[in-house]
Order: C-alpha cells, then structure tokens, then sequence
C-alpha cells in the first residue's frame, strides 16, 4: 500500500472481531514503530505487547476507574457512556513507553523536554499506519492513568506511559472522520 493510501485510509477501531492476529504482522508493526524518527536517535522507546487476556482485564478496569475520575473532573456526558468493550475484544494492547532520560537538548531549553514523547507517537504512528497496510485496525488509546498502567503491566519506575495501542482485526466498516480544510489550518509566513 502507498504511503500516501495509508496515512489517509487509516481511520480508529472501537470494535474488533474474535480473531488472532498473525505474529508476523505483529511482528511487521513492532518494526515500523522502531523505524521512527527519534530525538538524537536515541529511540527512547519500549513496546509493550500484551496479549495475557488476564492482563487486558486488569487494564480495561483501570480504565473503567478513570473514566470515572474523568467523568467527575469534567462533567462530559460521553465520558460517563464511553464504552471500553473494544479492550477486551482486541487480541493486543501495546503500550508503547518512554524513557524521560533520553529526550535530548530539548531538556535545556524552558517549557521543552518533551522530546521522548514527541519520538514515542512517531512510533505509534507508524505502528497504526502500519497495522493499516496489513489490513489491521487499531485505535490510539490514552483514557488511563499512568502510574496504574505501569503496576499492572511492571514497568519499569523510570519509564513513563506514553500511548496504548488498541490492536486487532476491526469489526466495524470504516466511521470516516471529517478533516479541517487545508486553507483553515496553513498559514503562509511571508
Ligand atoms: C494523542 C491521541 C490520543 C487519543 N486518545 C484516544 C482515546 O483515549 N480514546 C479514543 O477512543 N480515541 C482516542 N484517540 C483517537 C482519536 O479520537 C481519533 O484519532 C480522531 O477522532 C480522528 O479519527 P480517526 O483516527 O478515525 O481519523 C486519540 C488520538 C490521539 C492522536
């Protein structure tokens, strides 16, 4: 698939069928996310596969207590009716973490220090433009919080949280989500 079809063909899952996915897709996905851009290449990135359906629980109930918590901070209706079935439906949860350690010059500049996490969505881009291309679906997934996360799964204290990826084949014919128009969004510098 060209990589134009796949950055525009791409869309969220939030339903996934009963159905394995391959390890050598899997694998494919792991590698596309290591080829991302990195600060100083430092590739400040670990993936964290999970596929333990016990696990996956853990998790979905972590997030089940954080909408919650959303849900009293913000008073948004959705929240409260948000559904977090696809968790358990989907046969993979990659958490994609981060080593604040490795952010490059960044840290030395007021307000910046975010480098390592900058580089981490460059790999969980390419994960979900990947997934794509191999006729997967997957949905970018950050109602969680962070500290929970990194008990069930035993990260490591130093790393940090930086995405979850939602992986599986989808269930759903694709929901296309509308885009700004480009003159909203470019601004020319002259
Ligand atoms: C940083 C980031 C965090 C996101 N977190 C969530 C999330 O927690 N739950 C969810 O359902 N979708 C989440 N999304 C997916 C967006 O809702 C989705 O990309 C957007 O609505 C556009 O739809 P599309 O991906 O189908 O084009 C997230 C996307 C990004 C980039």
């Amino acid at each position: 698939m060209d990589v134009l079809q796949a950055i525009k063909g791409r869309r969220s899952y939030r339903s996934f069928l009963d159905r394995p996915v391959e390890d050598e897709k899997l694998q494919a996905i792991l590698d596309a996310g290591r080829w991302a851009p990195s600060v100083m290449n430092l590739q400040p990135w670990q993936f964290w596969v999970i596929k333990n359906p016990d696990v996956i629980a853990n998790l979905k109930a972590a997030s089940q207590e954080t909408l919650q918590t959303i849900f009293q901070a913000s008073g948004w209706k959705w929240v409260s009716k948000f559904s977090l079935e696809f968790m358990s439906e989907a046969p993979i949860i990659i958490v994609v973490a981060g080593d604040p350690q490795k952010t490059g010059a960044d840290q030395f500049l007021p307000g910046r220090g975010q480098g390592y996490a900058y580089s981490c969505c460059a790999a969980v881009q390419n994960m979900h433009l990947a997934a794509h291309a191999l006729g997967l679906g997957t949905l970018w997934f950050t109602l969680y919080e962070t500290e929970k996360v990194k008990e069930i799964i035993q990260l490591p204290p130093e790393l940090d949280v930086v995405s979850m990826i939602i992986l599986g084949y989808p269930s759903n014919p694709d929901a296309s989500m509308k885009r700004k128009d480009l003159e909203e969004i470019v601004k020319n510098v002259d």
